[in-house]
């Protein structure tokens, strides 16, 4: 298939334009579309021939349920049997934004999306242009994100072209993603409240709101093991550039040491090696440094960027220093250990 790429302005898209891809879906087809956090693959929730496509896209295992994405909050409500207060709570702070609420859903919601689970995940997005194609298209649309499965989510139009193409029917090109990482995944149909999939919405944002809340544990160890998850999707491995992933967290001192320890050996191996990092002071020379940013909020719409841009220049290994976990650092941490192929600890 000839994926056709619509490039559309972020802020006021052309009703013309999104016209196109909202049709895209209303005939079954696929579309690639921005949304604040990541670039999603888009398909209409009542067809099934739709929803088979999009796994067939992105190679995604059938027990991962999708995000069901809407335009307006009447459209929640034939989705799910309730909107509890609390959801009404936090949709009226942060909707439209980078918040995914589990709920119970109603008949209407085909198991295929939910990968047979009693809940469904929704999310109003904030980007103009992703809302535009929804409202359009005038039904909710499921969309995970539009990377082939286990890759790092795509951030811009050219990521999601280098994953799918010729395996979607447009993509809309908005720009690049300003959260840069996937949204905050909260379930509403625990007890207590649990965050699934830590995101831009912190928890803390979160406990504001509604009280107490749990954080269902970042899995340690290798990205590779399988674990028994509470969201089928954190059992995958994920996120994860071709390059071998080695994190480490802890002492400085000793980070510095063991870095430029692995640094030396790779290079001796004729390894091409580069190291991300946030502070200068970790920088080893002889290989390749990349910076990501002064604030959380930086090192979080870079991540992705970065992994990718490594892959490009066809690096072997890439030596990570465990970020901060405050505000959106959380979400990078949990994101980078389940990317890892080694990640330690070091006391
Ligand atoms: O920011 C985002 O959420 C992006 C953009 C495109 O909106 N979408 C996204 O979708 O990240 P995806 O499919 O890559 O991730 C969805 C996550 C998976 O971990 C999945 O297992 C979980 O949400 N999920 C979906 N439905 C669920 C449910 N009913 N119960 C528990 N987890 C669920
Ligand atoms: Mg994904």
């Amino acid at each position: 298939m000839k994926t056709r790429i619509i490039s559309v302005h972020p802020k006021k898209p052309d009703r013309k334009k999104i016209e196109k891809a909202a049709a895209v879906l209303r005939k079954g087809g696929i579309v690639g579309f921005p949304t604040e956090t990541v670039y999603g693959l888009g398909a209409g929730i009542f067809s099934s021939s739709a929803i088979k496509k999009l796994f067939k896209a992105k190679g995604r295992p059938n027990d991962n349920p999708l995000i069901v994405h809407i335009a307006s909050k009447k459209q929640l409500k034939a989705l799910v049997t309730e909107v509890p207060p609390v959801a009404v709570k936090l949709m009226k702070k942060f909707w439209p934004g980078p918040l995914t609420l589990i709920l119970y859903k109603s008949d209407l919601v085909p198991s295929s999306i939910t990968a047979g689970l009693k809940t469904v995940a929704v999310r109003m997005p904030a980007h103009p242009v992703a809302r535009a194609l929804i409202r359009q298209a005038n039904m909710p649309v499921a969309a995970p994100s539009a990377n082939r499965s286990g890759k790092p989510s795509p951030t811009d139009a050219g990521h999601v072209l280098d994953d799918l193409n010729h395996r979607v029917d447009c993509i809309l090109d908005g720009g690049a993603s300003i959260v840069g990482l996937e949204s905050t995944v909260l379930d509403l149909t625990s007890k207590p409240y649990m965050v699934l999939r830590p995101g831009a919405i912190t928890v803390k944002e979160i406990r504001k709101i509604i009280g107490t809340v749990k954080v269902y544990p970042s899995r340690r160890g290798t990205g590779r093991q399988l674990d028994r998850v509470k969201s089928p999707g954190m059992k995958y491995r994920h996120y994860a550039p071709k390059a071998r992933l080695f994190l480490w967290e802890g002492r400085p001192n000793r980070i510095r040491t063991v870095a430029q320890r692995n640094a030396a050996s790779l290079l001796r191996q004729k390894q091409k090696v580069a190291l991300v990092t946030t502070d200068l002071s970790y920088c080893v020379s002889g290989i390749q440094n990349v910076l990501m940013g002064s604030t959380a909020a930086e090192v979080g719409r870079n991540l992705y960027l970065v992994l990718r841009m490594l892959d490009r220049e066809k690096t072997d290994v890439i030596l990570a220093v465990g970020f901060e976990e405050k505000k959106v650092g959380l979400a990078v941490m949990n994101r980078l250990r389940k990317a890892a192929d080694r990640y330690s600890v070091l006391l």
